[in-house]
């Protein structure tokens, strides 16, 4: 062995692993037991190849848990062995999401183990009952030391542990929290969570510039990372991964924080949408794509005389940079001066859209805006933008005009390269320029007065 490998000492007794020798096993109590062991650095290098076609590939069988839009952001449920961290911002609902989710996967008929270094017993079994949270496979361990803790999970089905910023990892140097026991404490549950093949929730806090706090490591030393977020003053909150070795990372989650709880919103679509009866000037509707997820989205823009040398452009839920873009290209390819206006773009709702399918709906609104006439009532705008005005296909059409058919919109405006089916009572109208775009697009009441 080589002198700087690590090495860790176990238990000859009950198994317990450190990296200080000491004289007594900190966990059993017994004397002399400890042993050198190597470190997963210091094993024999270079474990044997094996022909990529012998190894095993099957699915691993899923634990559901019990709330289908956190299984869909998973991948499809939780992975045996496979660890989850949970990261967001302090009070966005972590402990809420993952106890209402042991208490599903408890009542399935599975063991959990609920470990929270965060709350006291008193306080978690409190939320447990205003959560509706009760059964006798729910179990319960406070406190901050993660080997005690651990030991626990002899039959659980699952594991929650909240949170790798609370629990101290017995032989390491520092405070809960540093980077050290961060780590330390990752490894340790991962390392746990593989031996047994137990999926595991790790929660992590969040930083103010919206990093996870401790080493960088601890992101990659997981299989998943999901994030939940949320602006300060809705009661919505996203959940998104960021990272997934068992599903894709596209996938959006959406649940609404109440008193009893965190409820799953699964018909998203409305999210976003005033759904206002009276056309306004200014406003089109898009179907963005989150992950698989269609979403209903309302742009809208208002346009004003400038007063300023350099007119105003503000941009919210789109970026500012590709606002200013589509403006120019509506400016040049279709004629409408936006040169003289302050112009202001909003997505209703706080989303943020980076989908280039929406800038057709840009232009529409921005058109609409300037020409201060509503667009025609039931549209939707479907189609990215180029440079030339031309109107180009977007993804997955087929999935946005089902959506758009759904909701009751009356007239899709795509790109006449698509190859567009018509969904249910929706007008599919095809168009290859924004000026033919914007010529079909406005109310009958705007073209009388054009006249
Ligand atoms: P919490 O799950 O403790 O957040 P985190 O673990 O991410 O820090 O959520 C705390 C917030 O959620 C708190 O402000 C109160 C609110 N809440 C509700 O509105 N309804 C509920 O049923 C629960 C349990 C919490
Ligand atoms: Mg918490």
């Amino acid at each position: 062995m080589r002198r700087d490998e690590p090495v860790r000492y176990v238990c000859a007794d009950c198994g317990h692993m450190t990296t200080t020798r000491t004289g007594r096993c900190p966990s059993c109590g017994a004397w002399g037991t400890l042993d050198a062991e190597a470190g997963p650095a210091a094993r024999p290098r270079g474990a044997a190849a094996r022909v990529v076609s012998a190894v095993d590939v099957r699915p691993p069988q899923r634990l559901s848990t019990g709330i289908g839009e956190l299984d869909r952001v998973l991948g499809g449920g939780l992975v045996p062995g496979g660890v989850v961290l949970l990261g967001g911002q302090p009070g966005i609902g972590k402990s809420t999401l993952l106890l209402q989710a042991a208490g599903r996967v408890a009542e399935s008929g599975a063991s959990v183990l609920y470990i929270s270094g965060e709350e006291s017993e008193a306080q978690v079994a409190l939320r447990a009952a205003r959560l509706g949270v009760a059964s006798d496979r729910l179990l319960l361990c406070c406190g901050n030391e993660l080997e005690g803790a651990l030991r626990n999970m002899k039959d659980a089905s699952f594991v929650v542990l909240d949170s790798v910023q609370a629990m101290r990892a017995e032989g390491e140097a520092g405070w809960p929290g540093t980077p050290n026991q961060v780590r330390a404490v990752a490894q340790r549950l991962v390392d746990a969570a593989r031996a047994d093949r137990v999926p595991a929730v790790l929660v992590g806090h969040i930083t103010k510039d919206g990093r996870l706090a401790g080493p960088m490591l601890l992101e990659h030393m997981v299989d998943t990372v999901l994030i939940f977020s949320g602006e300060g003053y809705s009661s919505y909150r996203m959940l998104r991964a960021a990272k997934n070795r068992y599903g894709s990372t596209d996938e959006l989650g959406v649940f609404e924080m109440r008193e009893d709880g965190l409820t799953a919103i699964e018909d998203k679509s409305g999210l976003y949408w005033n759904r206002s009866d009276t056309a306004v000037s200014g406003v089109a509707m898009t179907i963005a794509l989150e992950g698989t997820t269609p979403l209903a989205a309302e742009l809208q823009t208002l346009a004003g005389p400038t007063v300023f040398p350099y007119p105003r452009r503000t941009a919210r839920g789109i970026e500012l940079n590709r606002f200013q873009l589509l403006t120019a290209v509506v400016e040049k390819r279709c004629g409408l001066p936006c040169s003289g206006h302050d112009l202001y773009m909003n997505v209703a709702g706080g989303l943020s859209i980076q989908d280039p399918s929406a800038d057709l709906a840009a232009c529409a609104a921005l058109a609409s805006a300037l020409r201060d006439a509503p667009l025609r009532t039931g549209s939707c705008w479907l189609g990215e933008v180029g440079l030339a005005g031309e109107v180009r296909p977007v993804t997955r059409l087929g999935v946005r005009l089902r959506e758009a058919a759904r909701l009751g919109f009356s007239c899709a405006v795509v790109s006449s390269r698509e190859r567009a089916e018509r969904a249910g009572g929706l007008e599919i109208v095809p168009v290859s320029h924004l000026d033919e775009a914007l010529a079909l697009g406005f109310s009958v009441r705007e073209k009388e007065t054009s006249i």
